[in-house]
């Protein structure tokens, strides 16, 4: 029997589960994956008189019920003499708080009054979503450190929130149509935003519309892992994908291409031609006037030491595949000249890492990699609004794959147990996300999105 078993065996018994609930850390609940949304009622309440999010949610057919208001006439008493605030009837799905209009430091309070009922009442893989405007751009100071204070509600509610439910925000910009708003609800109200957690989701001022059917999408490091994932997920919804991974993984790379009715490019993504030959590629293999509507940087490598034991080798090969690959790729199929480039209102999305948020203890190599994704995608966006071209970035957390396969046992179940969600992500996870950031209807530009579970490096 391997370390693993073991360890998976001690925590899973029933010595293990109480040992685990004392310490706090109760067993993980399996999450509501994939398109369903909540089974029970979506409950809505507007502090300030706003009606975007009410609107938004009837662009995508959710229906919603006033949210309960925990205040001292609404309470009963139990057997033991305690006040209780007002119950819901059965579980709810979701409550989604829309405090755009919110000002004031007294209207907190009834975000408090509607959150109190909702999280006592919500079922397992539940949704907690506040609507909440930008900061910085805000009427007044007391306005600003509102809208700062919901930031700080929906991180704390996201830490304690049990049985897979999640917390997350979304921030409209001025422009934000009832149905761009609505496209990002149905998102996280869905179980594709499963390990999404503690998480703002800022919206841009960017022109979203259909996806086109069959778009081509590049995916590299799409062997395996989170990348193969990425690539099933686009196929599933049509998309003809291009799958790059280094020569030495072409038997698995193939296979993937095969699986999928894609097409596969052995390339070392590091290789100073990198670009130009998935352009070529892609001219050669789908029309001289194909061009790619979505490109996924994922591959990427970790070569782990403490800094006092890093040497230039180790830096290099991180810095060389992790980013500035990722730049000159970018660069050749951003030029407008290049047959099988990027089309006017393409999509970029970067794989960073939770690592580049917070640092990592013997990644800085890696997490100057990861850091630097987040700097290119957000200096990139604006340099591209002018042909459509949106740019993001996901940040994974801890997620089971070969690569977190190589970590030592203990400290995996320790990585696991730091997410709010008690658990590891799938690939799965991480390849919603990444859709959801490439789907032209997505009002989201510029940004880095945790898919973390909100995993306390990085919170
Ligand atoms: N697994 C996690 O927990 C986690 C967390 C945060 C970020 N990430 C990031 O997600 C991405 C995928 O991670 P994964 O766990 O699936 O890793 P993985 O090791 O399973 O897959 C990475 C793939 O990239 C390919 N690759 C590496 N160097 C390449 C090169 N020079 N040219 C072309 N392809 C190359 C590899 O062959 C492999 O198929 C990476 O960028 C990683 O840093 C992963």
């Amino acid at each position: 029997m391997n370390l693993d078993a073991v360890v998976s065996g001690v925590l899973n018994s029933a010595v293990g589960k109480k040992a685990l609930a004392a310490a706090g850390l109760l067993p993980a609940t399996a999450l509501r994956r994939g398109e369903t949304l909540p089974f029970g009622p979506v409950a809505i309440a507007a502090v300030g008189g706003s009606s975007a999010a009410c609107d938004a949610l009837s662009t995508i057919g959710v229906a919603t019920q006033p949210a309960l208001v925990d205040a001292p006439g609404t309470r009963s008493t139990d057997h033991n003499g305690r006040e209780r605030p007002p119950a819901y009837p059965t579980a709810i799905g979701a409550i989604v708080v829309d405090a755009c209009a919110a000002t004031t430091i007294d209207q907190l309070e009834q975000v408090r009054a509607v959150l109190r009922p909702a999280v006592r009442g919500l079922e397992p893989s539940g949704r907690v979503i506040i609507v909440a405007g930008d900061p910085a751009n805000a009427p007044s100071v007391e306005a600003a450190a509102v809208r700062q204070a919901l930031d700080g509600i929906m991180r704390s509610v996201g830490k304690e929130l049990r049985a897979g439910a999640t917390c997350n925000l979304v921030q409209p910009a001025g422009s934000t149509t009832a149905g761009q708003l609505g496209q990002v609800l149905h998102f996280l109200l869905s179980g594709r935003s499963a390990y999404l957690d503690g998480q703002p989701l800022v919206l841009a001022e960017v022109t979203t519309q259909p996806a086109p059917p069959g778009r081509i999408v590049v995916v590299t490091g799409a062997a395996r892992g989170i990348g193969a994932a990425i690539a099933r997920r686009f196929a599933a919804d049509g998309d003809r994908v291009v799958v790059v991974d280094v020569p030495t993984a072409g038997e698995a790379l193939a296979g993937v291409a095969n699986e999928l009715h894609g097409t596969a490019l052995q390339l070392d993504i590091t290789a100073p031609d990198a670009g130009q030959r998935i352009a070529e590629h892609v001219a050669s293999r789908y029309g001289s006037d194909a061009r790619i509507g979505a490109l996924v940087h994922c591959a990427g490598i970790l070569r782990d030491k403490m800094l006092a034991n890093l040497d230039e080798v180790r830096w290099a090969a991180v810095l060389q595949v992790n980013l500035a690959a990722q730049l000159r790729i970018n660069d050749v199929l951003l030029a407008p000249a290049t047959r099988g480039g990027i089309a006017d209102g393409g999509r970029i999305v970067g794989v960073a890492s939770t690592s580049g948020w917070a640092g990592n203890k013997g990644q800085t190599n890696y997490a100057a990699s990861k850091a630097g994704v987040m700097g290119l995608v957000r200096a990139l966006a604006p340099r591209l609004a002018d042909r459509g071209i949106v740019v993001n970035a996901v940040a994974p957390g801890f997620i089971e794959t070969d690569m977190t396969a190589l970590i030592p046992v203990i400290d995996r179940e320790i990585f696991r147990r730091s997410s709010s969600l008690l658990q590891g992500g799938s690939p799965t996870d991480v390849a919603e996300a990444v859709v959801f950031l490439a789907d032209p209807r997505t009002p989201i530009n510029g940004q880095v999105v945790r898919v973390c579970g909100q995993l306390i490096v990085g919170r």
